[in-house]
């Protein structure tokens, strides 16, 4: 029987984008699949997959297939929102990012086992007023924009953006509270957005 793809994610899809070569299914203690191990350049993930996804697990995923996945972290995982097919463009640029990056063995000489923790959490988040004031003076668009930004730089993977309520600074629209930190910029445009996101970057 054919499984049901997930729908295609929005420029909205929440969660952080991860990409990278599947390795191994993921099982709980009890032996019971839950998830996927993906190898990344930036460490070998353990990623949850909710259950509506797990039946794509068994039949679809293939080892050494590349896939894309937005997903949450947590303390010892990332637990998944959607999981997509990478585009086969891709797939080289990816590939020669893993290539590069240090083995687990080159890495403290951890084993796989050891190696698979959770990438290193968001260390920007970006929430950007959607109400009133700022709504008219363009922040939907703002978000869209830098959704579409993060979603397709894999340079930018450490950013979530977060569309949120009044963040009460209304007559300096659109705004953008920048966290950790809770720095706000006022009169947020693109070229202010860019520039956060090209010091941010580790
Ligand atoms: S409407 Fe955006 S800060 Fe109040």
């Amino acid at each position: 029987m054919a499984i049901a793809m997930p729908p295609p994610p929005t420029q909205s899809a929440p969660g952080t984008l991860l990409q990278g070569k599947y390795v191994h299914p993921w099982r709980s203690p009890k032996g019971k699949l839950k998830g996927l191990v993906l190898q990344t350049p930036q460490g070998t993930v353990v990623v949850k997959l909710p259950k509506y996804l797990r039946p794509m697990l068994v039949r679809e995923l293939m080892p050494e297939t590349w896939w894309q996945v937005w997903a949450q972290p947590e303390d010892d995982h990332w637990e998944a929102v959607n999981l997509l097919p990478l585009a086969a463009a891709a797939i080289p640029d990816l590939a020669a990012a893993l290539a590069a990056a240090p083995s687990p063995a080159a890495n403290g000489g951890m084993g796989t086992e050891a190696a698979v923790r959770p990438a290193a959490p968001p260390t920007l988040r970006l929430q950007i007023c959607q109400k009133g004031k700022c709504c008219k003076q363009g922040s939907r668009d703002l978000t869209r924009w830098l959704q579409a930004e993060v979603a397709h730089n894999p340079a930018f993977r450490h950013v979530v953006v977060e569309p949120t309520g009044c963040l009460k600074a209304c007559k300096h629209g659109p705004n953008v509270c920048v966290k950790p930190g809770s720095r706000m910029v006022h009169h947020a445009d693109r070229a202010a957005i860019q520039a956060l996101l090209t010091q941010s970057q580790p």
